[in-house]
Order: structure tokens, then C-alpha cells, then sequence
């Protein structure tokens, strides 16, 4: 219902961006209803399921422009307490079905609150290397202590352990050390040591335990990643995805930088909830592989240096201020436990180094797993995420780079942009003549056209890509990425002020409104993409190379798009398609290579370091590049690849 005199709010929910004015007295619930944002609401909105919790944004947040407070909202109600604990309660909960709008505010929509849980976007890729984990499992029989031979507990663990394995000099982490008596006895002087890195004990079982495991993590800045992984046979046990918690103070690198800055707690609350986050992402991979917790005896991390520093707790601040430097280049080892991390207790984190402050360890990541430097070819690498980074060059010479490209790609930050989740517009087809819309749609077998109702709620990046790929095919848009005003078709019309295209009818979505994609939708993929292929002209400039030889699309994302699409709109320059490769996580491939073989971190410090960081916005060319690369697929440069399809 419209209540033309009610005052309106600002309400912006994420992570999935999306934002309207909402009058006031309305329910979170009926906001999110009104914007199409999945949220569950198993009871209808009666207060009595518990479903629909959401978490409220606290602040002044610059990059929305929007000073979220929880008192914005009707006070929290009885009804409500029953489902939300006083620590949640603390912490910003709230049921949308009971919390009221009084002014403006961010609603975080957590994981288990959305109605369909995200389709793991990060899946592990099939790779072949050795294994040669940090830690290895050391069983000994050691000769009970007697009083003829009465030496220490720890003395005669070293001394057999120095004998049956070699390892020398060994140490003992403290907290193992005070319960190591009895796990000696509890086995009858047999006993399983977990070594890490031939250095240190950092568990003791009583006797013989073959088993044990690994989590390789990658920390995007929209999603994050876990793959636990068996350390005696390399195999991927269990996965788990979620989003970043962190999107809630800031949906991209240089938002969280001014956060941390400009909030007291800043630091400690983005360290607190990624922090927080991975804990329950391991406790759910360790369910699903039926192990505990502290069987897990290893973690190793990749993320780009601003996720890096806020999960090991280091102010990102001069990060945001050049030139730009990372706290440390180098890997990092620290115990788990002084992370706040719920494994096993004498466990360590390794976090892959960092190449530059916009190049971190996920691209060292990317660099162990994809291996540019072993090959002749002239490769590109492109890592799409909401932070892209792109490497180029081969066994003579890496540059590397990054762009701010902003979450569009993740289908963040655009009208009707969704998750890769059921529901999602996943491919469009658009006939160059009749302009109608054919669609594919997540959870749904085959196409679908408009006379069909596949209960779209969205479109995700793939779908985006697609579809503007498809328009511009179609002269539905223009080169420049306006609208073609002479066409004639009720798809494209004005909303608000705004020219849209309708890409789903109402009765082919869930939401009961139609499926658009707006100017400023187009907008915002043109700047992600522009500020892509003007990093890659530049770098292709700086290295003086002539064409490319293989283009990687890595990142989760990467593996989704149509690399047709991809190139229609003009991501990276002309290449043979058949030399396009999606390679799915590269980096999270490369967090679990590193976690299941310790020469590839020696070999990650050593390219982390060869690698030359290049900074590409303040190149004076930067601006020009950037925009020819507006434009559909540029301004200029030619794409034979593509001479059929563009004409
Ligand atoms: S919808 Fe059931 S408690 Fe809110």
C-alpha cells in the first residue's frame, strides 16, 4: 500500500546493494519485499519463525552516504527476544518482520536468512602437484620412563622423534606441552606427533592417528571461500562460501580503508567479523566432513592485502595513502589461536605474501597456481572480483596490477543484480530483429521466453554480462552505451527518469514487477570494465607486447561468464576465443596448493617478489585509455576475433 504523506528513508540492504526511499513506519520485511531482496519469512511475517534475522549497520557510512543508526528503528520487542540473543541484540540484530523504519539505515542480510543459499561460486579446480604438507603426522613408541631412566616426558618424545624421523632441534608449542604427560600415558608411551614444518610439535594424541587436515581460505572482498582438505591424500573434504561480512561497512577496499580509519573500533569490529565468519565457515566444512575441529592442523590464507591486513588485524590505513605500502611483503605464520581461530590449539595460519598494497596474496595465489612464470607464451591474467587484478608477461618478465572495478560484476550495486543463486538470470538471448528476450535462469531447465514463468527475482553478473552484451548485438545500445532512442519496442522505456530495458516481464519473475537493466546499470559495467581494459593497454603498453597469447579469466565470477560476452563488451583486447580461459578460484587453487605442498610458499615469497608492481591511475595516460574504454567493445581498437558478430 502507498502512503503518499509518510515521510520516506533510505534503506540499503546488502550485500546484494540494493537501495529505495521506503515510507516510513514499514517493516525491514516489507522493504526487502518491495526491493525484490531475498529474505526468508517462513512464518509470513508474524514474529514466530525466527527466519528473517538481520543485522543493522551502525554509523556514519561515507560511501553510502548514509548515516545508519539502530535507533532508526521502532524499539526491539519482546517477540523479537525470543529469537534474538542479548549477545546478537549487541550486535545489531534484528527481526525484519518486527523491526519498523524511522530513518535511514544499512540491513545486512545474513547467509542463513537469505531464501536461497548461494550455489558455491568458489568450487575447488582439479590440479596437479605434490603433496608435501606443513605438517606431518610422526607416530613413536616410546620406552616408559623407569627409575633407572627417568628423563623427561618431552626429552625422550624429542630424542625418538630425532631417531625414527630426522627432525632435529624441535620445539613444542606451549599449550600441547601442558597436557603431553597425559597424552603419553592415555596411549601407554604411544604416541601420534603433529609436526609443522619440522620445526615444532604442535599436537600430541595418544597413540597411532593417521588423519589429519588442512583449510585452505580465500578472503574476497564480496565472498569468502573455505576448502578443507585431508593432509594425507590432498583430497577436498568439504567446501563452504559465504559472503563477507565486511560488505556491511564497506562493499569495496578503499569503504573499509576509511571505515577502519574513521570508526574508533573501526579495525576491531572488520577484524572481529571476518574473523567471526571463518569460524563458522570451518565448523560447517568440518560438519559436512564429520571431523573436529581440532583435527584441523594447518590454515593457510590468501585475500588481496586490505583483507589481509584486517584478518591478521593491521591497520589498513596507509593503504589508502601513497605509495601505498603493504605493513609487510613477506608470508606470514601465526598461531591460530591468537587470530581468535577455533582450530586445533597449537595450529598455525600461513598467509601468503603480498606483492603491492592493490596486489595481495590472492594474486600470489593466482601466480602459484596458474605458473605464468614457467611459460613462453605471452599470457594475461585477469582476476575479476570486486577488487580486479591483472597480471601479464611470461617466464621473462610478470607486471602486475590492479583496478578498483566495484561489485557490478558480482551483480552487486545494479538494479535488479542478485547472487548466483536460484532464481538468478544467469544467460540472456536478445534477437537482433524482434528484440524479445530469451533467458536462462538458475534452478531451471532451458530456455525461456517471454510466454514462459520461470520465477526469475534477479540477474547476476554472468546475466548482466550477457544481457548487455546482447543489447549492444542487438542496437539496443549504442557503442557509447546509451540507449537506441529510435527503436520501437515496449522493452525499452523511461522509469523514474531513467531508460531501461525490460530483459523479464512481471510474469516471468517472482517479484511481481518487471526485470530491468537501467542506464545507470549499464553505467556502472561500463566503469568496472573501462577500468579493466585501460589497466590491461597500459600494461600491454609497458611490456611492449604486440598481441596476446592466452587470456586466464580467474576469480569464481570469472568461471560464469559467457568469454563471448565478455569480450562483446570489451573486458580485455581482441584474442583468438579458443585461447580464453575460465580457471574458476585461481586463487583460493592457490591458498590449497600452498596448504598442501611447502615448496610452493618458498616458490610464493620468491615470485611475490619478482612480480613488478606497476601503479596504473596515476599514469598520465590512464584517463585517455580509460575512456576509449568506455565504449562498446572500444573506441578504437579493432577485434578480429570478433569481425563476424560486430560487423
Ligand atoms: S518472518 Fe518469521 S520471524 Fe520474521
Amino acid at each position: 500500500m502507498e502512503h503518499k504523506n509518510r515521510q520516506k528513508h533510505l534503506v540499503i540492504f546488502q550485500p546484494s546493494g540494493r537501495r529505495g526511499h521506503i515510507d516510513e513506519g514499514e517493516t525491514i520485511l516489507e522493504a526487502s519485499q518491495e526491493m525484490g531482496v531475498d529474505l526468508e519469512s517462513v512464518c509470513g511475517g508474524r514474529a514466530t519463525c525466527g527466519k528473517c534475522k538481520v543485522r543493522i549497520g551502525e554509523g556514519s557510512l561515507k560511501k553510502y552516504r548514509i548515516d545508519s543508526r539502530r535507533e532508526h528503528l521502532s524499539p526491539i520487542e519482546d517477540t523479537e527476544k525470543k529469537f534474538v540473543t542479548k549477545h546478537q541484540e549487541l550486535d545489531g540484530y534484528r527481526l525484519a518482520c518486527a523491526a519498523r523504519i524511522y530513518g535511514d539505515v544499512v540491513v545486512f542480510v545474513p547467509e542463513e536468512s537469505r531464501t536461497a543459499k548461494q550455489i558455491v561460486c568458489k568450487p575447488a579446480t582439479k590440479r596437479a602437484f605434490d603433496l608435501k604438507p606443513a605438517v606431518r603426522k610422526c607416530y613413536v613408541e616410546l620406552a616408559p620412563a623407569t627409575l633407572d631412566n627417568p628423563a623427561a616426558d618431552w626429552e625422550r618424545l624429542q630424542a625418538e622423534l630425532t631417531k625414527r624421523f630426522g627432525l632435529r632441534n624441535l620445539t613444542i608449542d606451549y599449550q600441547v606441552l601442558l597436557s603431553l604427560q597425559e597424552a603419553i600415558r592415555r596411549g601407554d608411551w604411544k604416541i601420534t606427533a603433529s609436526v609443522w614444518m619440522d620445526r615444532e610439535v604442535i599436537k600430541a594424541e595418544p597413540r597411532f592417528r593417521e588423519r589429519g587436515y588442512g583449510v585452505a581460505v580465500d578472503i574476497g572482498t564480496t565472498t569468502v571461500a573455505a576448502y578443507l582438505c585431508d593432509l594425507t591424500t590432498g583430497e577436498v573434504v568439504a567446501t563452504e562460501s559465504a559472503m563477507n561480512p565486511q560488505v556491511l561497512y564497506g562493499e569495496d577496499v578503499m569503504s573499509r580503508i576509511s571505515y577502519a580509519m574513521e570508526n574508533k573500533k573501526g579495525l576491531k569490529t572488520l577484524n572481529r567479523v571476518i574473523v567471526k565468519q571463518l569460524n563458522q565457515l570451518v565448523r560447517e566444512a568440518a560438519v559436512q566432513a564429520g571431523i573436529k575441529l581440532g583435527d584441523i592442523l594447518d590454515m593457510t590464507v590468501v585475500g588481496n592485502t586490505c583483507m589481509h591486513h584486517l584478518f591478521v588485524g593491521i591497520n589498513p590505513e596507509y593503504l589508502g595513502r601513497a605509495p601505498f605500502s603493504p605493513s609487510l611483503h613477506h608470508s606470514l605464520d601465526v598461531k591460530a589461536r591468537d587470530l581468535g581461530l577455533n582450530i586445533a590449539e597449537g595450529a598455525y595460519v600461513h598467509a601468503l605474501p603480498i606483492e603491492a598494497g592493490f596486489v595481495g596474496a590472492d594474486n600470489v595465489g593466482v601466480l602459484i597456481a596458474e605458473e605464468p612464470y614457467k611459460q613462453d607464451k605471452m599470457l594475461l591474467i585477469i582476476d575479476i572480483g570486486t577488487n580486479g587484478e591483472l597480471v601479464l608477461g611470461n617466464q621473462d618478465k610478470l607486471i602486475c596490477s590492479s583496478c578498483a572495478t566495484g561489485p557490478a560484476f558480482e551483480g552487486a550495486n545494479i538494479k535488479y543484480g542478485t547472487r548466483a543463486a536460484p532464481g538468478a538470470i544467469e544467460k540472456v538471448e536478445i534477437d537482433p530483429d524482434s528484440k524479445e528476450v530469451r533467458l536462462k535462469v538458475i534452478g531451471k531447465t532451458g530456455w525461456h521466453t517471454s510466454l514462459d514463468t520461470p520465477g526469475a527475482n534477479g540477474i547476476c553478473g554472468s546475466g548482466i554480462f550477457d544481457a548487455i552484451a546482447q543489447m549492444f548485438l542487438a542496437g539496443i545500445l549504442q557503442k557509447s552505451g546509451r540507449f537506441n532512442l529510435d527503436l520501437k519496442t515496449p522493452r525499452l522505456r523511461t522509469t523514474e527518469g531513467q531508460l531501461e530495458f525490460v530483459i523479464a516481464w512481471a510474469n516471468q519473475t517472482s517479484i511481481g514487477h518487471d526485470i530491468t537493466v537501467s542506464q545507470a546499470d549499464v553505467r556502472a559495467v561500463q566503469l568496472a570494465k573501462a577500468s579493466m581494459y585501460a589497466g590491461v593497454k597500459l600494461m600491454v603498453h609497458r611490456l611492449g607486447v604486440k598481441k596476446l597469447d592466452k587470456v586466464i579469466l580467474a576469480g569464481a565470477f570469472g568461471s560464469y561468464i559467457d568469454k563471448k560476452s565478455a569480450m562483446i563488451i570489451g573486458l580485455f583486447p581482441d584474442c583468438a576465443l579458443e585461447n580464453v580461459y575460465a580457471v574458476g578460484n585461481a586463487a583460493g587453487d592457490g591458498a590449497r596448493i600452498a596448504l598442501l605442498n611447502v615448496d610452493k610458499r618458498k616458490e610464493a615469497n620468491e615470485v611475490a617478489r619478482k612480480v613488478q608492481y606497476i601503479e596504473l591511475t596515476t599514469d598520465a595516460d590512464f584517463e585517455r585509455q580509460f575512456v576509449q574504454a568506455m565504449h562498446f567493445p572500444h573506441m578504437e581498437d579493432g577485434f578480429p576475433h570478433l569481425k563476424q558478430l560486430l560487423g
